[in-house]
C-alpha cells in the first residue's frame, strides 16, 4: 500500500498498562483511560507491557477482561513487560491468554513479531525476563537482535513505516540503575545501522521523547506514561499517547497526550508533541 494512504489517518493509540499495584495504580483511572481510547477509535492500539503485577497466572484473565473494550487481536498488539515476566512460567501463562495479541501476521509465536497494518510495520519485542529482587532490568538477547535487524531491513525495502515496540527504555542514557535494558548498546547499534521511524517503550511511567542515531537521521524514541497511575503529581498522571502517523509528511509523527485530571478524573488533552 502506498505511503500516502495513511495521510491524515490516526493509526496508533498507545497505553502502558500497570495493573493494581494498589497504592499507585487505580482500576477506575484505567477504565476512564480505556473509555477515552474507545471514543477516539484509533486504527490500532499498542500496549507496551506490564499488564499485571507479579506474573501470577490468574492475573492474566482479569487483565484480559479489562482490556476487552480495546478490541480484537487484529486491532490490538501487545508486548510483555517485566511484571508480566515476573517469574519463570509467567510469560507462558500470559501467552495462553494473550497469545493472539502477541504474534505476527503469519501466526508464528516468538519475538520480535511483525504485523503490518496499512503501510505501518509493527515490530514487537520481548525484553521481559525474570530478574533478581529489586531489579527491573530487561534484556533483548542476541537472537532477537539479529531478527530485529533483518525485519528492519526487510520492512525498509518494502517501504513501510517501521514502529518498534519494546517495554524497557532502550537507550543507555536517562535510565535509572537497575531499570534499563542490559544490552541497550546492541539495540542502539541496530538502530544506527538499520534505522526505524519510531520506537515506543513503557516501563518508566513517564512520557518522554529521546532520539537515537539512525543511518539517515535521528530516530524518535517515545516513552509512554502509565494508563492507571493514581492522580498525584503532574509528573505521575495516568495518560496515553494518541499518535497520528503521516508517513512521508513534513511532520510524520504527531503525538497527542491525553491524561486524567487531578480533580475531576476526566481525560483530556494535556499536550501536543511533534518529535
Ligand atoms: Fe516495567
Amino acid at each position: 500500500m502506498p505511503v500516502r494512504a495513511l495521510v491524515g489517518k490516526r493509526l496508533t493509540g498507545v497505553i502502558n498498562w500497570h495493573r493494581s499495584r494498589a497504592t499507585i495504580h487505580s482500576m477506575a483511572v484505567l477504565d476512564a483511560i480505556i473509555d477515552d481510547i474507545a471514543i477516539h477509535k484509533p486504527d490500532h492500539v499498542a500496549l507496551t507491557g506490564d499488564l499485571v503485577n507479579v506474573g501470577y497466572p490468574p492475573e492474566f484473565p482479569v487483565a484480559a477482561a479489562r482490556l476487552s473494550p480495546l478490541g480484537t487481536p487484529d486491532h490490538v498488539s501487545i508486548i510483555p513487560g517485566n511484571h508480566d515476566a515476573y517469574v519463570r512460567g509467567s510469560l507462558d501463562a500470559m501467552a495462553r491468554v494473550f497469545g493472539p495479541f502477541m504474534c505476527g501476521d503469519d501466526g508464528e509465536t516468538g519475538y520480535p513479531y511483525l504485523r503490518v497494518r496499512q503501510n505501518i510495520a509493527l515490530i514487537g519485542m520481548n525484553t521481559g525476563v525474570p530478574t533478581a529482587p529489586f531489579f527491573a532490568t530487561g534484556t533483548m538477547g542476541r537472537p532477537q537482535g539479529e531478527r530485529l535487524a533483518r525485519l528492519l531491513q526487510d520492512t525498509r525495502k518494502s517501504g513501510l513505516f517501521r514502529v518498534v515496540m519494546i517495554h524497557h527504555p532502550p537507550l543507555r542514557r536517562g535510565v535509572k540503575f537497575g531499570r534499563g535494558l542490559t544490552d541497550a548498546k546492541s539495540f542502539e547499534r541496530i538502530l544506527r545501522e538499520e534505522g526505524a521511524e519510531l520506537v515506543l517503550h513503557g516501563h518508566n511511567h513517564r512520557f518522554s521523547i529521546h532520539h537515537a542515531a539512525g543511518p539517515s537521521g535521528p530516530v524518535p524514541v517515545l516513552g509512554v506514561g502509565s494508563a492507571s497511575a493514581v492522580p498525584g503529581t503532574p509528573q505521575h498522571l495516568a495518560e496515553y499517547s494518541l499518535i497520528r502517523l503521516t508517513p512521508g509528511g513534513s511532520q510524520p509523527i504527531r503525538i497527542e497526550r491525553r491524561g486524567i485530571g487531578l480533580h475531576d478524573r476526566k481525560v483530556s488533552e494535556i499536550g501536543i508533541s511533534v518529535p
